[in-house]
């Protein structure tokens, strides 16, 4: 190498090492798609993350949160987070059959007594163990956060299941809410979250089945003359990400994530409980829908039609999953 080209040689190399230390790296970015509006425990948590992690991880790592389906619906969001596209979600646990067949037991009618029972079973050792159920599907479930015990609304008052007779209800994408359905004779649809309100309000459908805390932020109650007090089913999330995204991270960060999710998790799951009793009462308030009250003896009708649901997907839940979960009533 002559004298000119070793001296441009250092002089790139001088310059590059220059560069190197006033060019900053950017953030990575860390995209959290969600369904629901911002005003329920998963908006919430969201934010509280978004909000933890520029706290702590400024110039590091930085969360966009996009909520109301607005960057993807729940049937699409996994494919994408697979794909790279998005980085964090909380899909309903009725979402994600076809990853995993063992999440299908939270939709089993009837099985938690209560809240507190949900949350024993989550904490406990299988629920724990359940988080690992899409590792092989490269998704990694980072924790379990709240909403809470689903209702019944429809155009009619439902009182017992002989009501829900031949009534078209929107499902979320799950066979064991299919079958719950039409254990009572009705027509399930699986329809997105983002579709319902306009499905209710052009009475395409009939009714519908969900928390007080989605009833009340996305109006379902305003185009839904009775709603049920039927707590007969859990609808809780499942926080989730790509295995790729999250061992690529550096430890440090990927630990820090955890612990600001974490928080941000409790946080939700402080406030889920209250939501839906402020929802619950302002719905009553609006006086747009009644709420029903079931007596025992009626309650006692859909327990007797829908339980056997439970028999039909033990085998792909698991038997010894659906004990845990009834010992957690105790
Ligand atoms: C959600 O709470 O994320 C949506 C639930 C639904 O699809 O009904």
């Amino acid at each position: 190498m002559n004298l000119l080209k070793k001296s441009l040689t250092a002089l790139t190399i001088c310059a590059a090492a220059a560069g190197a230390t006033l060019v900053q790296a950017a953030p990575v970015e860390l995209k959290f798609a969600h369904v629901v509006a911002e005003n329920t425990p998963k908006g919430q948590m969201a934010i509280k993350f978004r909000d933890l992690v520029a706290e702590r991880l400024a110039g590091k790592v930085e969360v966009k949160v996009f909520p109301n389906s607005q960057l993807f619906g729940d049937n699409k969001v996994l494919e994408a987070m697979l794909l790279g596209d998005v980085q964090m979600a909380a899909p309903s646990l009725s979402k994600f059959q076809k990853y995993t067949k063992s999440l299908q037991l939270f939709d089993l009618p009837f099985l938690f007594k209560d809240m507190a029972a949900v949350e024993r079973f989550q904490s406990g050792p299988t629920g724990q163990e359940m988080l690992g159920s899409l590792k092989k599907k490269g998704l990694i479930g980072l924790g379990y956060l709240h909403n809470g015990m689903k209702q019944l609304s429809a155009n009619d008052p439902l009182r017992t299941p002989a009501d829900a007779s031949g009534k078209k209800f929107r499902i979320m994408t799950s066979d064991v809410l299919q079958a719950q359905f039409e254990a009572v004779k009705g027509v399930p649809l699986k329809k997105p979250f983002s579709e319902v309100f306009t499905l209710l309000q052009t009475k395409a459908i009939d009714g519908q089945e969900n928390t007080w805390s989605n009833i009340y932020s996305k109006k379902f109650f305003e185009v839904q003359p009775y709603i049920t007090e039927s707590n007969h089913g859990v609808l809780d999330y499942l926080v989730v990400t790509s295995t790729e995204f999250w061992m690529g991270l550096d430890e440090d960060v990927r630990s820090e994530l955890s612990k600001a999710l974490n928080e941000a998790i409790a946080h939700g799951n402080a406030i889920a409980a209250q939501k839906a009793e402020d929802d619950k009462q302002a719905i009553a308030d609006s006086g747009r829908s009644e709420i029903l009250m079931l007596t025992d003896a009626e309650r006692q009708q859909w327990v007797d039609a829908m339980k056997p649901v439970w028999a039909q997907f033990a085998s792909e839940v698991g038997q010894k999953n659906i004990d845990a979960a009834v010992a957690s009533n105790k």
